[in-house]
């Protein structure tokens, strides 16, 4: 299919790196469109494992091209530090990336206001990763942010600089009664890392309309996941981007009418860091043991992760909501061993109402009780499977479960973090 996406199901740490990176084989270019370095795409590629923040997944292919959408937010000590990183573990970075110039960048008084911020909501806080992606997309939004291109501009750049730094001068003093740290050599630092970088700087929506154009093969690289969708998600606890298939266009230039398939990530089961709704969160030792199995702390934070119950009702608004073709299922090896394994197949409202679509309100998010469907678990280790038939039975009805409740075809199911544990399923999961 010549573009194609890949979006988070849940609420990111769907396993979406390794999904990419496997796809991106197959591909001439794969675009990043949404977020920062507050993601965390962990790959391994023959026992060496790779945690991308900013840089899309097919940077570890030889002869494949990787552009950071316009929709992205750029930290450039982050993205420098990662560049690197990989060329110091023999990746060819520079021939292999390309930068749009209309992405907004991310300061260090972005990073601070993040942490101010989170300090000021007290029990409300959101539990970001304190990259400054909230404080960065805000200022995008309001018009006061800096793009790349402009930094090339020492005048203009020097002009936009002074003023943000002036009004965030102002706010952090006046607000929050804290100094912002002289940064005396920002403006020459800045201008030093955009140099640095100079030569990878394109008009993004112009490059992927021309590799469409010339019959490239183009993957979406999403970043975070759907509930965290800065409008479909359970908001305010979402992160500042557009995280799912809309966000493609705004965040790169590319046509919606152009993408020929959507597909997306999720787990065998729920995970979720930071605050907010989970209505299929477990609190008790399964929740524990969930985490254990599935070393479930954050790759970007190291925050241990929320652990849940698949969320059927949470996955059938994500899948519908986006409009998908297909589902990688990842993670099924951490259930095994569990004498049975739930679903959450409905929510109790506070009023007593079951209802199977997901609710808007966080009001009524919060005071839900999940109506979970317990199946039988299975406790031979899987991580060998190579099809759907070695699969044990319980295992495989409740992968068909999944899809019958998402109403989408499982195309591939991942049993352990290694490239070659995934396989596909050609026919989705009812064989
Ligand atoms: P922010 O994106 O740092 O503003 O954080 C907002 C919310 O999104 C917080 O709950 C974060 O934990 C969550 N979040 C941001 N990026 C990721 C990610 O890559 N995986 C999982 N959660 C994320």
């Amino acid at each position: 299919m010549p573009a194609s996406a890949v979006i988070g199901l849940q609420w990111g740490d769907e396993g979406k790196g390794k999904v990419i990176d496997c796809l991106a084989a197959d591909a001439d270019l794969v675009v990043r469109y949404a977020g920062g370095n507050n993601a965390g795409h962990t790959v391994y590629v023959d026992d060496q494992k790779f945690v991308l923040h900013l840089i899309p997944g097919g940077i570890l292919h030889h002869g494949k091209k990787n552009l950071i959408g316009r929709g992205v937010v750029l930290n450039l000590e982050a993205l420098l530090e990662e560049i690197d990183g990989l060329v110091a573990r023999g990746v060819p970075v520079e021939e292999r990336l390309l930068l749009d110039g209309r992405a907004h960048l991310i300061f260090p008084y972005h990073t601070k206001m993040d942490g101010l911020t989170e300090k000021w909501r007290g029990d409300g806080r959101i539990g970001t990763t304190g990259r400054g992606i909230g404080p960065a997309y805000a200022d995008k939004v309001s018009r006061t942010g800096i793009r790349l291109s402009d930094v090339l501009d020492a005048d203009l750049f020097r002009e936009r600089l002074s003023a943000a730094m002036a009004e965030k001068t102002a706010v952090m003093e006046k607000v929050y009664g804290e100094k912002l740290a002289d940064d005396a050599d920002l403006f020459e630092r800045t201008r030093a890392q955009v140099a640095r970088l100079q030569d990878l700087i394109v008009d993004g929506g112009a490059y992927v309309r021309a590799a469409a154009d010339e019959g490239q093969t183009i993957l979406f690289e999403g970043a975070q996941g759907v509930m965290l969708d800065l409008d479909a998600g359970t908001y305010p606890y979402v992160t500042s981007s557009w995280t799912g298939i809309a966000g493609i266009s705004g965040g790169t230039g590319f046509p919606p009418n152009r993408l020929d398939r959507a597909l997306a990530v999720t787990k065998a089961y729920c995970t979720r860091v930071g605050e907010g709704p989970f209505p299929t969160e477990l609190h008790c030792d399964t929740g524990q043991r969930l985490r254990d199995q599935g070393n479930e702390y954050g790759a970007t934070t190291g925050r241990p992760r929320r652990c849940g119950w698949f969320d059927a009702v949470q996955a059938r608004y994500s899948c519908a909501s986006n409009g998908l073709d297909g589902i990688f299922l990842t993670n099924l090896d951490v259930l095994s061993g569990f004498e049975s394994v739930g679903v959450g197949v409905g929510y109790r409202l506070p009023c007593g109402t079951e209802v199977t679509d997901y609710p808007g309100e966080l009001s009524t998010l919060e005071g839900i009780e999940p109506l979970v469907k317990e199946m039988p678990g299975w406790q031979e280790d899987i991580t060998a499977a190579n099809s759907i038939e070695d699969l044990p039975q319980s295992c495989r009805d409740y992968v068909a479960f999944l899809e019958e409740q998402m109403g989408v075809p499982v195309i591939s199911i991942s049993v352990g973090p290694g490239r070659e544990q995934m396989f596909h399923c050609p026919q989705g999961a009812e064989v």
